[in-house]
């Protein structure tokens, strides 16, 4: 696993600024009655460039699309948007979800490949698991597409598509900065602890080096302090993700260290945790007047988490459109099915230990309280779905 890197990479607050400017962007659309277009990237007219490229596909044939777990409301959208949309193109789609089982993850893509599907759209529970699997996916002729988390050490996957997942981190660790105060003078020292997603993801380095590009200057300089002294990515990990895990280490760090302090601001990578995070802390007496939550990040503007968000629990999330990477996967896996060039936008970023994998990422976007709008604007989720 990679540990945070000591280069602080350029300030993302330029393009925070343009995200934010974005964002009311999308509003001012809204409330003139404009046609709302998404300006992040993978537009829609973007995708019927790209679709001309490739033609128009009725001859079939069975896409297999591995999803790592139906736990997360995330994946299951996922999932569900992939298989509408290749099937819309006339393919036969094969969806199944590893529910958080490695081996199970393992035997479904070996039935897929079994089954002579041509094209195998895999997000994995485990990222180096699957190099014995996907090898032999390769030596069957199957295409390789890696959905949203990377695969790692094995030179049989082909693209990667996904969102840029370092400046997912530098989002959340840039919020965190900004509601202290810290980049507008405040000294602090304000106590922040520090929570990592699953050691398996190889997403986890790169949401935790994007947070840390932010956070770390101002541990540095002790205008943040960890209490719990726990600041190394192996100290930090998440199994799986799971908000109970989360939960339960943020009730160790607030007996352990927040007896007397008061906790201001807890970077956490994912709203699944985010929630534990919180139950943690309404248990711990925090979310009165006299005690208000600390920041709590999130990513992924899971429904429960956007809810939480508007009763000023959590406070803020990572909004990645499901719809948008799910359709950036089907462009790419129809231009590889059709003899056409998928289109990438970055060759570098995403080295998987064999090489380095061709990559299509959209941008993320910030989401707090003041901008749960964005998410009813875009068809994200109803104005009602909100308020239930
Ligand atoms: C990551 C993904 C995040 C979040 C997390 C937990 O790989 O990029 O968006 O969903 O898994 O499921």
């Amino acid at each position: 696993m990679t540990s945070q890197s000591s280069a602080v990479t350029s300030r993302p607050r330029r393009r925070a600024g343009a995200l934010v400017a974005a964002g009311a962007l999308v509003l001012a659309c809204v409330v003139t009655g404009l046609v709302l277009k998404w300006p992040f990237g993978d537009s829609d007219s973007d995708g019927k460039a790209a679709d001309k490229n490739v033609g128009t596909s009725t001859h079939g044939g069975t896409v297999g699309l591995a999803m790592p777990t139906k736990s997360s409301e995330r994946w299951t959208t996922d999932g569900e948007a992939m298989k509408k949309q290749f099937e819309a193109k006339g393919y036969k789609v094969d969806l199944q979800y590893g529910n958080g089982d490695v081996s199970r993850q393992v035997s479904q893509i070996e039935n897929m490949i079994d089954n002579g599907h041509k094209l195998l759209v895999v997000a994995p529970i485990d990222g180096i698991a699957l190099g014995d699997v996907l090898e032999r996916a390769k030596k069957a002729g199957i295409k390789i597409i890696a959905y949203d988390r990377p695969l790692l050490n094995t030179d049989g996957v082909d693209y990667y598509v996904s969102f840029d997942n370092r400046e997912a981190g530098r989002l959340q660790g840039d919020y965190i900065v900004h509601k202290l105060g810290l980049d507008r003078g405040e000294k602090g020292p304000f106590n922040v602890e520090l929570f990592a997603g699953s050691a398996e993801d190889p997403n986890t380095p790169y949401f935790f080096d994007g947070a840390m590009d932010e956070l770390k200057p101002y541990i540095d300089k002790h205008q943040i302090v960890v209490r719990s002294g726990q600041t190394e990515l192996n100290q930090l990990t998440t199994l799986r993700w799971d908000g109970a895990a989360a939960q339960k280490r943020m009730n160790e760090l607030l007996s352990e260290s927040y007896t007397k302090a008061r906790v201001d601001a807890v970077l956490s990578p994912y709203d699944g945790m985010s929630l534990g995070i919180v139950s943690a802390l309404r248990g711990a007496g925090y979310g009165g007047e006299d005690r208000p939550y600390p920041i709590v990040t999130g990513q992924d503007a899971e429904l429960a988490s956007v809810k939480s968000i508007n009763k000023g629990e959590q406070a803020q999330t990572v909004y990645k459109d499901s719809r948008r990477l799910a359709k950036a996967a089907v462009r790419m896996g129809d231009a590889i099915m059709t003899g056409g060039k998928p289109k990438v936008n970055d060759t570098t970023s995403y080295d998987n230990h064999e090489k380095a994998v061709p990559s299509y990422l959209l941008q993320p976007v910030n989401i707090d309280k003041s901008n749960t709008r964005i998410l009813v604007a875009d068809g994200y989720y109803t104005a009602a779905e909100l308020e239930e």
